[in-house]
């Protein structure tokens, strides 16, 4: 068994789908272990994304990360990373696979509805990362 980081982003949670992404989740198998609504502030959200910090989109993305409410998940079952990722589909909507939540419910390429770790280090630093630092903002 082995664990990965979710989060469902803003423009998921003010469009009313937190069930139904984690309804996809649980329909899939995976374990909901750990669960946690937080509002990144845009110095949380550029530590999160720091390996992005160089890429023309960091700017936007850490604004967009803090415009509003997240749910930040943690997921187990057996090669958990790739199951996720999985259900995700691809980073851009417009390539995503029919069936997936990106191409089903996303926006756009920055609003993509989704996040999950890309490999089992990662996923270990980006769950101590909701586990430690964040508390609720009004
Ligand atoms: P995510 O999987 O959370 O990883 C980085 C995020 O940056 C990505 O999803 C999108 O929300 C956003 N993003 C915006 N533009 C790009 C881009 N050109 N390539 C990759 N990610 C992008």
């Amino acid at each position: 068994m082995d664990r990965t980081l979710m989060m469902i982003k803003p423009d998921a949670v003010r469009r009313n789908l937190v069930g139904e992404v984690l309804r996809r989740v649980e329909n899939a198998g995976l374990k909901i272990v750990g669960l946690r609504m937080v509002h990144l502030s845009i110095e949380d959200a550029q530590e999160f994304y720091r390996v992005h910090a160089e890429r023309p989109f960091y700017a936007s993305l850490c604004k967009y990360m803090s415009s509003g409410p997240i749910v930040a998940g943690v997921l187990e079952g057996e090669d958990s990373v790739r199951r996720w990722r999985e259900l995700m589909g691809a980073t851009n909507p417009a390539e995503a696979a029919p069936g997936t939540i990106r191409k089903d419910l996303a926006v756009s390429l920055e609003e993509n509805s989704v996040h999950g770790s890309d490999a089992r280090e990662t996923a270990d630093q980006e769950i101590r990362f909701f586990d430690l630092k964040l508390p609720l903002r009004g």
